[in-house]
């Protein structure tokens, strides 16, 4: 027996080393190792030999088994070395471009609120974001509209209490600017605003950027080259606006602005000579605007003897469906997740 055992280490240990490549490797585990695998057999074969001889006989076969086992793991590592080096079997190219994941994007509303913000930094205005939930002294009150005065159902307000709501406008960020009592002012506040309001140009939850610009000397003519610059940058190039005239409490002069509609090129009516059904006489309604009134400078702290500004306040779901091409003709559309509407962006 201990013959065989001697036979078959010598044997296995230089079929092992010959061995080219993992399936050769495969065979001879079996030859040796598997169920009817020489070294297998023997351990059968254990029962014959005497009480005695057993223990002794087992441990060499054993350790032949172990041996035979850790010498195929060797080589195979052997031949996987020796093929990655000569550029067989598992090797990675590293010049092969790698596989894409599936990417996702900005939502439309958030791609808008980044492109605004980078058009007014230009021109020196810093982003500022002020509270959801509002005092009406914010909202309302500290903008010159006392208490129960009819401009304010205007703003289809949602109430927690008589005195605090969701901020119905971003104008409510104009006195919380002042407050911070550093002059003169370039801010654009974009945050969201709420209205008790749905329809094809409503969604309850909007959002609404404010700009304010508080100086000496400030008049019309700063408000108007204001707006002049950021239609041109953000509809690129081809629109025209008008300044309407208009009340708000808070501003005095007050306008709307409107822009020439995209759909009819400001004509009002179509190619086919049928009217335009957007915007019906050639402008759309862009938002309001108007010199900041001397009663919410004076809230504010502010000496408007000494200081005179301009504010506006525009949506930017309302600006971003007025984008050339855009074809939104529901706004509630931008909050519907669909994501066929989604992935067009
Ligand atoms: N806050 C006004 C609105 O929501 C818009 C506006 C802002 C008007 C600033 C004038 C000045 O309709």
């Amino acid at each position: 027996m201990q013959d065989k055992i001697k036979k078959i280490r010598i044997q296995s240990a230089s079929e092992i080393n010959l061995a080219e490549n993992s399936k050769q490797l495969e065979n001879f585990r079996i030859k040796y190792l598997g169920r009817r695998g020489e070294v297998t057999l023997l351990l059968k074969d254990l029962a014959k030999l005497s009480p005695k001889q057993r223990p002794q006989i087992g441990k060499l076969i054993n350790d032949l088994k172990k041996e035979i086992d850790s010498s195929i793991k060797t080589r195979n590592e052997e031949i996987k070395l020796k093929s990655a080096e000569d550029g067989e079997g598992d090797w990675i190219d590293l010049t092969m471009p790698g596989v894409k994941l599936p990417e996702g994007h900005l939502h439309p509303t958030t791609a808008a609120i980044q492109e605004i913000t980078e058009i007014f930094s230009k021109i020196g205005y810093t982003r500022e974001r002020y509270p959801e939930v509002e005092t009406d002294w914010y909202a309302f009150e500290g903008l010159n509209m006392p208490k129960d005065h009819p401009a304010r159902d205007e703003w289809e307000t949602f109430f927690f209490s008589p005195k605090i709501v969701l901020t119905p406008h971003t104008s409510s960020g104009q006195l919380r600017e002042m407050e911070k009592g550093k002059l003169p002012i370039r801010m654009i506040n974009i945050s969201k605003c709420y209205r008790r309001q749905s329809d094809v140009s409503h969604t309850p939850m909007f959002y609404q950027f404010e700009g304010l610009h508080i100086d000496k000397n400030i008049s019309i003519a700063n408000l108007k080259g204001t707006i002049d610059y950021f239609i041109k940058e953000f509809f690129s190039g081809k629109r025209e606006f008008r300044l309407r005239p208009f009340h708000f409490r808070f501003t005095e002069p007050s306008f709307e602005i409107d822009i020439t509609c995209d759909i009819c090129q400001g004509k009002g009516v179509l190619e086919n000579g049928q009217k335009c059904r957007l915007c019906k006489e050639g402008w759309l309604e862009l938002g309001g605007a108007g010199m900041v009134h001397p009663n919410v400078l004076k809230a504010g702290k502010i000496d408007p003897k000494k200081y005179s500004g301009f504010a506006f306040g525009w949506g930017v779901e309302r600006v971003l469906m007025m984008k050339p091409g855009m074809n939104i003709d529901d706004i509630r559309m931008i909050y519907k997740n669909d994501l066929r509407f989604l992935e067009q962006f």
